[in-house]
């Protein structure tokens, strides 16, 4: 079977696809072919040498997977052979074939294609655990999301609308037509201005409810001060620190120098509480995700959960796929397809 293969740290040039030998489905597991992958940030910062939770390389990255089963082991019911199916895998999941527990695999819903199914596990999932199961966001409240027109980004506005509370969200001005489109009430541009006072004004000074920060470093700083009183802040993540070589490993340094360390009398005097969120460990705690992806699918037949692609990058073209979204050109999702 094809794989694809982060050979070692670098650039994108570092991706290759390569003949592995076929996976051979164990106790308790399915054996799925692949019709498409979902790409993550995760990926492109386990490439460039930043993503701690790596195996060595060379190595096959992947969280997410959809396609057909083609065999299961001892223990799982044969019905499942031939039905088209989402998966969450831990790694190994940009292959052509992949074994995986059968408990993490669900039957792909008709309404979805198999680029959608492959968009739901990592962004739908980072995004209820942050706004729903930990976030607790309500309706009326105001919620900011960073990041808006990414993959996390655009799964948080769908549930956050699918709630009812009020949306702010920062991205690239080029997405700001799309995520109005989207049903975003004030998008931000984060770029070209500092969108700390922005938010205020747009907020009458109160701040927001829920903020989701994925960025990192000194922007954690900032995002803090934008909650009010009850205000809850999730972090999830460093694309601050997002660059290949030696450029990468100095602006994550920089990144942990300048995040703020939050005092517990402060929180209590201010009413204000911050938690993260890493959705790679939470495999202990499978039943909770599989409460939250039926949630989810729930939320996918009542068309208010709405998976958007950007773009399918075929196997072979892994480092434009890569460069896509490091050069910040995709809106939603990027997947692959053998
Ligand atoms: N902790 C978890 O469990 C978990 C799970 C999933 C994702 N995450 C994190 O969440 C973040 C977003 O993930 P995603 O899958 O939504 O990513 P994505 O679809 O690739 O979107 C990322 C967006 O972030 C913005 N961005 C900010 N800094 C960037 C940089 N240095 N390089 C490229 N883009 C940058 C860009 O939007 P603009 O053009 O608007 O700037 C880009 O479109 C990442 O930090 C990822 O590691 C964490």
């Amino acid at each position: 079977m094809r794989a694809i293969v982060i050979t070692h740290n670098g650039n994108a040039n570092v991706m290759k696809v390569e003949e592995r030998p076929d996976p051979v489905v164990g106790q308790g597991e399915v054996l799925i072919r692949a019709k498409a992958a979902g790409l993550n940030f995760a990926d492109i910062l386990a490439r460039q040498g930043l993503y701690p939770d790596t195996t060595a390389k060379p190595c096959v990255m992947g969280y997410e997977t959809s396609g057909v089963i083609e065999s299961v082991g001892n223990g799982v019911d044969q019905s499942w052979i031939g039905k088209p199916v989402i998966a969450m895998t831990r790694f190994g999941g940009q292959a052509e074939l992949i074994t995986v527990p059968a408990k993490q695999v669900f039957e792909k819903p008709e309404n979805l294609s198999f680029e959608q199914g492959a968009a739901i596990p990592v962004n739908y999932l980072t995004a209820w655990a942050l706004l729903v199961a930990i976030g607790g966001l309500k309706k009326d409240e105001a919620v900011l999301i960073h990041n808006a027109g990414g993959g996390v980004g655009l799964a948080a506005l769908d549930i956050a609308r699918h709630i009812g509370a009020k949306t702010f969200g920062t991205a690239s001005a080029s997405k700001h037509e799309f995520l109005i489109q989207r049903g975003l009430d004030h998008p931000i541009d984060y770029r070209n201005q500092d969108w700390l006072p922005v938010l205020m004004d747009l907020t009458k000074g109160r701040g927001v409810e829920l903020a989701i920060d994925p960025l990192g470093g000194k922007n954690w700083k900032k995002t803090y001060r934008a909650l009010r009183a009850t205000g809850r802040m999730g972090v999830f993540g460093m694309s601050v620190a997002s660059a290949s070589g030696i450029a990468g490993k100095l602006r994550a340094l920089k990144a942990i120098a300048q995040m703020p360390r939050f005092n517990p009398l402060r929180l209590m005097n201010s009413n204000k509480g911050v938690f993260g969120l890493h959705l790679g460990h939470m495999w202990r705690e499978a039943e909770k995700v599989r409460g939250w992806t039926e949630e989810i699918m729930r939320g996918v037949a009542e068309s208010w959960i709405r998976p958007y692609v950007d773009r399918a990058f075929p196997f072979d073209q892994i480092a434009d796929a890569h460069r896509y979204i490091e050069e910040r050109k995709n809106i939603g999702k990027i997947v692959l397809v053998p």
